[in-house]
């Protein structure tokens, strides 16, 4: 890098935060803090989740909300959202003191349809002229089946939805990233399956899927960094949702007694984790995976 280039990329005195600040604020100022409004803030970003029906996916664009993007689109695959995603719509929208607008879309597309994603992703950035924030809270295990004769076609969806499907959301929204040269986050939810052994579950296409994911990350992370473009994955252990409530409310035990905190994890506890990995708080962190509350 040359020396005028150097410069050119060093923060205007009013970005400095820190210890840079400190030293160089004038014993006059009266500093005030910035780590929530500025390194962790979202103000004014623009988001896309899926699998925001409830689980991961609709507490993740709550958050969002919450720490100040511009609007949260939220995709599912029903012509209309279910109520609880209206009613956390209408709380956002109520919300007072949140640091922006906070507005929660709702718009439909299937992650399996590629073409569908790309033109959804042209409209959003269109209108909102930016996109700095895509997650992937997709995704759902097949029934078990031991593997020397899992059925073909039951792997191949499972690869088409979770995985195929966080590259088609991935690359459509990647794309208007690229379009605005202002960076941005990917975040993949992957699965701590991905990288341990689950002894008990016969769900080999789901830990496929999962592993696919992770190593998605670490490769999309290189050939995006140039263009300031993050890409990490985050993997839960087990936590509460639509997609573990019936076997955890049947044996509460099982998954608890895995993990060093004895209990399962409850789907708000994404908040901090997705709102740090969006935000300018995780700047130097990409091509990771992230384990949230893992039994491994
Ligand atoms: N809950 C856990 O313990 C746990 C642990 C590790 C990883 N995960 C992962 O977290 C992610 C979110 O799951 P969750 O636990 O919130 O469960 P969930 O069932 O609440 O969420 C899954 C969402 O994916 C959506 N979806 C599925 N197929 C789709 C498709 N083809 N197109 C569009 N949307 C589709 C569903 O409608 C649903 O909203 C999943 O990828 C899951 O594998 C969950």
């Amino acid at each position: 890098m040359s020396a005028e280039s150097k410069a050119m990329s060093l923060p205007a005195p009013e970005d400095l935060v820190g210890v840079e600040a400190a030293l160089k604020a004038l014993p006059t100022d009266v500093p005030k803090p910035m780590l929530f409004t500025r390194d962790f803030s979202l103000t004014d970003r623009v988001a896309v989740v899926t699998g925001a029906y409830g689980g991961f996916g609709l507490e993740t664009a709550l958050a969002f909300a919450e720490a100040g993007a511009r609007a949260v689109y939220c995709i599912g695959r029903s012509p209309e959202p279910p109520s609880k995603w209206k009613k956390v719509q209408d709380y956002a929208a109520r919300m007072d003191g949140k640091a922006g607008e906070g507005r929660l879309e709702y718009v439909v597309a299937d992650v399996t349809d590629k073409a569908k994603l790309e033109q959804l992703a042209r409209e959003i950035g269109d209108k909102e002229g930016r996109l700095d924030i895509c997650i992937t809270g997709h995704g759902g295990s097949p029934s078990p089946s031991e593997c020397l004769d899992y059925p073909p076609e039951v792997f191949q969806k499972t690869l088409d939805t979770n995985t195929m499907g966080a590259l088609y959301v991935a690359q459509a929204f990647g794309k208007q990233m690229a379009r605005f040269e202002r960076g941005g986050s990917i975040i993949f939810i992957a699965s701590m399956a991905g990288s341990v052994t689950l002894k008990d579950i016969h769900v080999m296409p789901y830990n496929v899927s999962k592993a696919a994911i992770v190593q998605m990350a670490r490769s999309m992370a290189c050939e995006l960094g140039p263009r300031k473009i993050r890409v990490n994955s985050l993997s839960p252990g087990y936590m509460y949702t639509g997609m573990t409530a019936a076997f955890i409310d049947h044996s509460p035990d099982v998954w608890a007694s895995q993990n060093p905190l004895g209990r399962t994890g409850l789907s708000h506890e994404i908040r901090g984790v997705v709102t740090w990995l969006a935000s300018d708080a995780s700047s130097f962190c990409t091509g990771s995976e992230y384990v949230v509350l893992s039994s491994r």
